[in-house]
Protein backbone atom coordinates (compact mmCIF):
# COMPACT_ATOMS: atom_id res chain seq x y z
CA UNK A 1 0.00 0.00 0.00
CA UNK A 2 1.68 3.44 -0.78
CA UNK A 3 0.64 6.72 -1.65
CA UNK A 4 2.00 8.57 -5.18
CA UNK A 5 1.26 11.68 -6.77
CA UNK A 6 0.96 13.61 -9.94
CA UNK A 7 -0.78 16.81 -11.71
CA UNK A 8 -2.26 18.14 -14.62
CA UNK A 9 -3.51 15.94 -16.98
CA UNK A 10 -5.12 17.95 -19.30
CA UNK A 11 -7.03 15.07 -20.94
CA UNK A 12 -8.93 15.95 -23.90
CA UNK A 13 -11.05 12.70 -24.80
CA UNK A 14 -14.19 15.46 -25.27
CA UNK A 15 -11.99 18.64 -26.09
CA UNK A 16 -9.47 17.96 -28.78
CA UNK A 17 -9.48 21.18 -30.47
CA UNK A 18 -8.66 23.28 -26.91
CA UNK A 19 -5.58 20.73 -26.49
CA UNK A 20 -4.44 21.15 -29.79
CA UNK A 21 -1.19 24.08 -28.39
CA UNK A 22 -0.84 21.23 -25.80
CA UNK A 23 -0.10 17.94 -28.03
CA UNK A 24 2.55 19.72 -30.35
CA UNK A 25 5.10 19.42 -27.25
CA UNK A 26 6.64 16.15 -27.24
CA UNK A 27 6.43 15.41 -23.76
CA UNK A 28 2.20 15.76 -24.45
CA UNK A 29 1.98 12.99 -27.27
CA UNK A 30 -0.20 10.54 -26.05
CA UNK A 31 0.63 11.57 -22.66
CA UNK A 32 -2.58 9.62 -21.58
CA UNK A 33 -1.67 6.49 -23.04
CA UNK A 34 1.56 6.85 -21.43
CA UNK A 35 0.50 7.61 -17.93
CA UNK A 36 -2.38 4.83 -18.06
CA UNK A 37 0.52 2.32 -19.05
CA UNK A 38 2.62 3.85 -16.11
CA UNK A 39 -0.44 3.74 -13.47
CA UNK A 40 -1.06 -0.02 -14.97
CA UNK A 41 2.57 -0.78 -14.16
CA UNK A 42 2.81 0.73 -10.82
CA UNK A 43 -0.49 0.70 -8.76
CA UNK A 44 -2.34 -1.89 -7.48
CA UNK A 45 -6.52 -1.62 -6.00
CA UNK A 46 -4.51 -0.58 -2.57
CA UNK A 47 -2.96 2.40 -3.58
CA UNK A 48 -3.82 6.07 -3.18
CA UNK A 49 -3.60 8.39 -6.22
CA UNK A 50 -3.27 11.98 -5.76
CA UNK A 51 -3.88 14.46 -8.44
CA UNK A 52 -3.42 17.34 -7.92
CA UNK A 53 -5.86 19.45 -10.80
CA UNK A 54 -6.30 20.66 -14.19
CA UNK A 55 -7.77 17.45 -14.97
CA UNK A 56 -9.87 18.09 -18.29
CA UNK A 57 -10.24 21.28 -20.99
CA UNK A 58 -14.01 20.16 -20.43
CA UNK A 59 -15.84 23.52 -19.49
CA UNK A 60 -18.41 21.45 -18.04
CA UNK A 61 -19.22 17.95 -16.21
CA UNK A 62 -20.86 16.99 -19.43
CA UNK A 63 -17.55 17.56 -21.39
CA UNK A 64 -15.56 16.04 -18.60
CA UNK A 65 -17.12 12.84 -18.77
CA UNK A 66 -14.65 10.64 -20.50
CA UNK A 67 -12.06 12.57 -19.10
CA UNK A 68 -13.15 11.83 -15.67
CA UNK A 69 -14.21 7.68 -16.70
CA UNK A 70 -10.68 7.47 -17.59
CA UNK A 71 -9.26 8.69 -14.32
CA UNK A 72 -11.60 6.20 -12.54
CA UNK A 73 -10.57 3.05 -14.60
CA UNK A 74 -6.76 3.58 -13.08
CA UNK A 75 -6.09 1.45 -10.65
CA UNK A 76 -6.79 2.80 -6.40
CA UNK A 77 -8.33 5.02 -4.66
CA UNK A 78 -8.14 8.73 -6.28
CA UNK A 79 -8.45 11.78 -4.85
CA UNK A 80 -8.90 15.01 -7.14
CA UNK A 81 -7.87 18.73 -6.01
CA UNK A 82 -9.29 21.71 -8.13
CA UNK A 83 -6.85 23.28 -10.79
CA UNK A 84 -7.40 26.69 -12.39
CA UNK A 85 -8.61 24.78 -15.65
CA UNK A 86 -11.12 22.36 -13.80
CA UNK A 87 -14.34 24.05 -14.96
CA UNK A 88 -16.40 21.30 -13.77
CA UNK A 89 -16.10 21.83 -10.57
CA UNK A 90 -17.43 25.20 -8.76
CA UNK A 91 -16.36 25.92 -5.57
CA UNK A 92 -19.34 25.49 -3.93
CA UNK A 93 -19.67 22.21 -5.59
CA UNK A 94 -17.25 19.78 -3.76
CA UNK A 95 -19.89 18.26 -1.74
CA UNK A 96 -22.18 17.55 -4.56
CA UNK A 97 -19.43 15.51 -6.25
CA UNK A 98 -18.37 14.08 -3.66
CA UNK A 99 -21.69 12.38 -3.80
CA UNK A 100 -22.35 11.81 -7.15
CA UNK A 101 -19.23 9.85 -7.54
CA UNK A 102 -18.80 8.58 -4.17
CA UNK A 103 -16.69 5.25 -3.87
CA UNK A 104 -15.41 5.90 -7.80
CA UNK A 105 -13.74 9.49 -7.10
CA UNK A 106 -12.89 11.79 -4.04
CA UNK A 107 -12.64 15.82 -4.12
CA UNK A 108 -10.46 17.47 -1.89
CA UNK A 109 -11.07 20.85 -0.69
CA UNK A 110 -12.62 22.15 2.95
CA UNK A 111 -12.57 18.78 3.55
CA UNK A 112 -9.45 16.21 4.29
CA UNK A 113 -8.96 12.22 3.89
CA UNK A 114 -6.84 9.93 5.47
CA UNK A 115 -3.94 7.30 4.25
CA UNK A 116 -3.09 5.55 7.25
CA UNK A 117 -2.46 7.82 9.78
CA UNK A 118 -1.70 10.87 8.09
CA UNK A 119 -4.35 13.39 6.78
CA UNK A 120 -4.60 14.56 3.39
CA UNK A 121 -5.21 18.10 3.43
CA UNK A 122 -5.45 20.60 0.53
CA UNK A 123 -6.98 23.37 -1.60
CA UNK A 124 -5.96 24.49 -5.04
CA UNK A 125 -3.78 27.64 -3.59
CA UNK A 126 -3.28 30.82 -5.87
CA UNK A 127 -0.10 32.55 -7.01
CA UNK A 128 0.94 35.87 -8.71
CA UNK A 129 2.14 35.13 -12.38
CA UNK A 130 2.24 39.10 -13.67
CA UNK A 131 2.74 40.61 -16.25
CA UNK A 132 6.03 41.71 -15.16
CA UNK A 133 7.46 44.48 -16.51
CA UNK A 134 11.62 43.70 -17.47
CA UNK A 135 14.64 45.77 -17.97
CA UNK A 136 16.92 45.11 -21.38
CA UNK A 137 18.75 41.88 -19.14
CA UNK A 138 15.55 40.11 -18.91
CA UNK A 139 15.23 40.91 -14.85
CA UNK A 140 12.11 41.80 -13.08
CA UNK A 141 11.79 45.69 -12.14
CA UNK A 142 7.71 46.09 -11.93
CA UNK A 143 4.92 44.36 -12.53
CA UNK A 144 0.94 44.84 -12.80
CA UNK A 145 -0.31 46.06 -9.57
CA UNK A 146 -3.57 45.68 -10.51
CA UNK A 147 -3.52 42.14 -11.13
CA UNK A 148 -1.09 41.70 -7.82
CA UNK A 149 -4.08 43.39 -5.28
CA UNK A 150 -6.54 41.06 -7.06
CA UNK A 151 -3.95 37.42 -6.67
CA UNK A 152 -4.38 38.84 -3.12
CA UNK A 153 -6.99 38.33 -2.46
CA UNK A 154 -7.65 35.04 -4.23
CA UNK A 155 -4.82 33.84 -2.30
CA UNK A 156 -6.35 35.02 1.17
CA UNK A 157 -9.62 32.82 0.02
CA UNK A 158 -7.73 30.25 -0.79
CA UNK A 159 -5.50 30.11 2.67
CA UNK A 160 -9.04 30.03 4.27
CA UNK A 161 -9.93 27.42 2.36
CA UNK A 162 -6.43 25.03 3.62
CA UNK A 163 -7.19 25.95 7.12
CA UNK A 164 -10.76 24.81 6.83
CA UNK A 165 -9.04 21.73 5.62
CA UNK A 166 -6.65 21.02 7.79
CA UNK A 167 -8.72 22.12 10.80
CA UNK A 168 -11.40 19.16 9.79
CA UNK A 169 -8.85 17.05 9.91
CA UNK A 170 -7.26 18.12 13.31
CA UNK A 171 -10.75 18.19 14.96
CA UNK A 172 -10.77 14.78 14.34
CA UNK A 173 -7.67 14.39 16.46
CA UNK A 174 -5.10 13.72 12.88
CA UNK A 175 -2.08 15.31 13.84
CA UNK A 176 0.65 14.03 10.84
CA UNK A 177 -0.51 16.19 7.56
CA UNK A 178 0.53 15.90 3.71
CA UNK A 179 -0.72 19.17 2.27
CA UNK A 180 -1.47 19.40 -1.39
CA UNK A 181 -2.06 22.87 -3.19
CA UNK A 182 -2.73 23.02 -7.33
CA UNK A 183 -0.25 26.01 -7.31
CA UNK A 184 2.80 26.47 -5.89
CA UNK A 185 3.19 27.54 -2.82
CA UNK A 186 5.15 30.77 -3.58
CA UNK A 187 5.29 33.05 -6.69
CA UNK A 188 8.51 33.56 -8.72
CA UNK A 189 8.86 36.84 -6.24
CA UNK A 190 8.36 34.93 -3.19
CA UNK A 191 10.74 32.67 -0.93
CA UNK A 192 8.04 31.88 1.38
CA UNK A 193 4.47 32.95 1.59
CA UNK A 194 0.90 32.14 3.27
CA UNK A 195 0.83 28.58 1.88
CA UNK A 196 4.53 27.74 3.36
CA UNK A 197 3.76 29.30 6.82
CA UNK A 198 0.75 27.32 6.73
CA UNK A 199 2.65 24.33 6.58
CA UNK A 200 5.11 24.62 9.01
CA UNK A 201 2.43 26.27 11.43
CA UNK A 202 0.57 22.47 10.98
CA UNK A 203 3.74 20.90 10.90
CA UNK A 204 3.01 19.17 7.66
CA UNK A 205 5.95 16.90 6.56
CA UNK A 206 5.23 17.74 2.69
CA UNK A 207 3.41 19.80 0.42
CA UNK A 208 3.40 18.82 -2.81
CA UNK A 209 2.30 21.36 -5.68
CA UNK A 210 1.52 21.15 -9.91
CA UNK A 211 0.61 23.47 -12.67
CA UNK A 212 3.82 24.69 -13.32
CA UNK A 213 4.42 23.19 -17.23
CA UNK A 214 7.65 23.14 -19.33
CA UNK A 215 11.99 23.73 -18.86
CA UNK A 216 11.48 27.40 -18.27
CA UNK A 217 8.75 27.17 -15.03
CA UNK A 218 9.94 24.17 -13.46
CA UNK A 219 12.04 26.03 -10.79
CA UNK A 220 9.82 28.42 -9.92
CA UNK A 221 8.91 27.46 -6.61
CA UNK A 222 10.78 25.60 -4.00
CA UNK A 223 11.66 22.07 -4.23
CA UNK A 224 13.45 19.98 -1.32
CA UNK A 225 13.16 20.80 2.40
CA UNK A 226 12.65 24.09 3.42
CA UNK A 227 12.32 24.98 7.20
CA UNK A 228 11.43 20.95 8.14
CA UNK A 229 8.66 20.92 5.54
CA UNK A 230 9.50 19.09 1.99
CA UNK A 231 8.37 20.55 -1.14
CA UNK A 232 7.58 18.81 -4.25
CA UNK A 233 6.59 19.67 -7.98
CA UNK A 234 4.65 16.57 -9.71
CA UNK A 235 3.18 18.77 -12.64
CA UNK A 236 2.79 15.57 -15.19
CA UNK A 237 5.01 16.64 -17.82
CA UNK A 238 7.97 17.10 -14.88
CA UNK A 239 6.98 14.05 -13.89
CA UNK A 240 7.32 12.69 -17.65
CA UNK A 241 3.93 10.91 -16.75
CA UNK A 242 5.36 8.96 -13.77
CA UNK A 243 3.30 9.30 -10.75
CA UNK A 244 5.71 10.21 -7.35
CA UNK A 245 6.06 7.94 -4.36
CA UNK A 246 4.97 9.81 -1.13
CA UNK A 247 4.34 7.40 1.59
CA UNK A 248 4.55 3.65 1.99
FE1 LIG B 1 -1.87 22.68 -15.78
FE1 LIG C 1 -2.88 24.94 -13.58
Amino acid sequence: MSLYAIGDLHLHFETPLKAQAQRKERVWKNHEEKFRKNCAALLTDEDTLVLLGDHSWGRSLAECGEDLRYIEALPGRKILCRGNHDMFWDAGRTEQLNAQFAGRLSFLQNNYFTYRDYALVGTKGFTFEGPFWLNARGRIVGWDEKNEEHARKLVERELQRLRQSFEAARAEGLRKYIMFLHYPPTSILEDESGFTAMAEEYGAEQVIYAHSHGEARFRDSIHGEKNGVFYRLVSGDYLNWQPVKLLD
